[in-house]
């Protein structure tokens, strides 16, 4: 893709002329520590070449009109700075007018409206943050056009505000924080406690990322998502009845050991262990990443997905059999579900030379489990949200 395609057709939809700017933000993978970003634990993603391309201009008026590429069937939808109440109906384009509000609501004052044309090659519904790219594009988008004095830490927090209170959404930090902070061929080690981080350089040597998406659909708002949030919420409050901690995030595998009885229900306390122990191997893999061995690493993704599968229940058949015939194949070093699960994708660490071989046989056996094709993407890891042209 490239930009001045987008800028074409951007002024034949809207016309030429005035100050025409583009920007491109990433989807992103994480490639361990899953469910724990609102557990006060850490997360290890990466944001990846694959995004979202945008092409903006200032109104004189106060009216909003958006199109998506993705979505041509809508036509431009119409919006006004004055009518920024969610509309189910309106679809993607809530995640664009969360922004908007979620600006206005932090005292960022926005007074223009806009024509916005966007363009993704993130696959939707996917797991790989198709929405927190959009809304980081948005709020680079205004930043830049108003000149606002804001870091990226602060704008990734603006968009998961939008999110968690606009579009409804409980979600963590992660999504927005790696598309606003990502760095090419690098994932981001982030502590979501207090949101300190660090760049840890993926050197794979002969091994590759390869995405494998289920086409199942998965929508965070129809989804469990916020059920586990609270299950781990409602579970926080009984342990602190007998601890002095302020997130699931504290806790070593021997300390929760110690205390687990305290969590009266089996269901939460698989969901505990889960939290608990997915920090502790994001810690471990963070460790086994900086000395180079990628065989401890992958081992921990494994382990990670038998997690998520038996303890936080959020993987279903169709992940499990993407990652089960990922196991089976020669030259994996690891494969795991990524995102939030109930669908969506998978990642697996793949030596080159295996990749082909890789694609085509997990590919066939989910056909034959599951009756429809799953897409592969071997991925690069690509850099943050930025202005392009
Ligand atoms: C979704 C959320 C993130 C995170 C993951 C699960 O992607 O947006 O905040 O909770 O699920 O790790």
């Amino acid at each position: 893709m490239n930009e001045e395609k987008w800028t074409d057709r951007f002024c034949s939809l809207y016309g030429a002329g005035g100050d025409i700017r583009s920007y491109f933000a990433p989807g992103r993978v994480n490639l361990i520590g899953e469910h724990t970003d609102y557990n006060g634990g850490h997360v290890f993603p990466c944001a990846l070449t694959l995004g979202t391309y945008g092409v903006a201009r200032k109104r004189k008026d106060r009216k909003l009109r958006f199109y998506s590429v993705n979505f041509s069937n809508m036509g431009v939808i119409e919006s006004s700075l004055d009518d920024l109440e969610y509309n189910r109906r309106n679809g993607w384009t809530n995640y664009l007018k969360g922004v908007f509000w979620a600006f206005g609501q932090k005292g960022y004052h926005i007074d223009h409206g806009f024509d916005i044309l966007i363009s993704g090659n993130i696959p939707n519904g996917s797991g790989l943050s198709s929405s927190a790219s959009v809304e980081v594009l948005m709020a680079v988008c205004l930043r830049d056009m108003y000149g606002f004095d804001m870091d990226m830490v602060e704008l990734a927090l603006i968009c998961q505000f939008s999110e968690n209170v606009y579009n409804r959404v409980n979600c963590g930090i992660m999504d927005q924080f790696s598309i606003a902070m990502g760095k090419a061929d690098n994932a981001i080690f982030l502590d979501t406690s207090d949101l300190s981080y660090q760049y840890a350089p993926i050197r794979l040597d002969n091994a590759e990322l390869v995405i494998a998406c289920s086409n199942k659909k998965r929508g965070l708002n129809d989804s469990k998502y916020n059920e586990r949030r609270n299950e781990c919420d409602t579970s926080l409050m009984e342990l602190k009845k007998i601890l002095e901690i302020d997130s699931l995030g504290e806790l070593t595998n021997e300390a929760f050991e110690e205390v687990k009885e305290i969590i009266t229900d089996p269901v939460r306390l698989k969901r505990v262990r889960h939290a608990v122990s997915e920090n502790q191997r994001t810690l471990e893999a963070f460790d086994a990443l900086n000395k180079g061995d990628i065989v401890r690493f992958g081992q921990l993704m494994n382990a990670s997905h038998i997690s998520l599968r038996d303890d936080y229940e959020v993987t279903g058949k169709e992940l499990d059999t993407l990652v089960e015939a990922a196991w089976d194949q020669p030259g994996v070093l690891g494969s795991r579900m990524t995102g939030a699960g109930f669908g969506g994708c998978t990642v697996s660490i793949v030596q080159s030379d295996c990749v082909e071989s890789f694609m085509k046989n997990v590919k066939e056996r989910y056909y034959q489990a599951i009756g429809y094709h799953a897409d592969f993407y071997p991925v690069h890891i690509g850099d943050a949200a930025r202005r392009i042209g």
